[in-house]
């Protein structure tokens, strides 16, 4: 496959991506991909960087999520690899492209996660995520009020996807962030 530069995704995300917050939420789901990805002994880049596009029309097109991002990319001649996982996100909510590769559902599990994550440290008095702990997690899971529009199904079947412990999964999309805090803007007031 051809790898696409981190610095060069960086540069197509913020060409369509100028909202603080979908640029945050694009580096979190960068951070926990990277993170994975070491933990499955797999390409960092790659999956940093599958993380980092995944929602490249969604500022500009949210009625067409996936279907404008893969022409964009389509365009720019773009590897397919990243190209099909940023449809797998979207499997069963805007396409049929169902994630088949670890990577790919990797990403269909931690996109919705990490919104879960960023709702919960948003909660604290601390504003981060590096007090915050597994246990506190699972509870705001539990709590179907909280952060409503984070779909537990796909994190569930994701987990499942991935033949992973629903419990790991958060343990290590937490790991994941806490090890990127600075660069997702998520050390808080620590
Ligand atoms: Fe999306
Ligand atoms: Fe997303």
């Amino acid at each position: 496959m051809e790898k696409l530069a981190r610095e060069d995704a960086w540069n197509l995300l913020t060409e369509y991506t100028e909202t603080p917050a979908l640029q945050q939420h694009a580096l979190m789901v960068e951070a926990v991909m990277r993170h994975f990805a070491r933990l499955a002994g797999e390409d960092e880049e790659v999956w940093g960087v599958a993380g980092l596009l995944h929602d490249l029309d969604y500022e500009k097109y949210p009625e067409e999520h996936c279907k404008k991002a893969t022409e964009i990319m389509e365009e720019r001649g773009i590897d397919p690899v990243y190209i099909r996982a940023m449809n797998c996100h979207g499997y069963g909510i805007c396409t049929d492209t169902k994630p088949e590769s670890a990577m790919e559902k990797t990403l269909y599990t931690v996109d919705e996660l990490t919104g879960l994550i960023h709702a919960a440290c948003l909660m604290r008095p601390s504003k981060s995520v590096l007090d915050l702990e597994l246990k506190s997690l699972k509870k705001k899971f539990k709590s179907k009020s909280f952060a409503a529009g984070v779909n537990r199904d796909v994190i569930r079947q994701g987990s499942e996807m991935l033949g992973m412990e629903l419990d790991d999964v958060m343990r290590e999309s937490i790991e994941g962030l806490k090890e990127s805090a600075d660069i997702t803007g998520l050390r808080g007031n620590l």
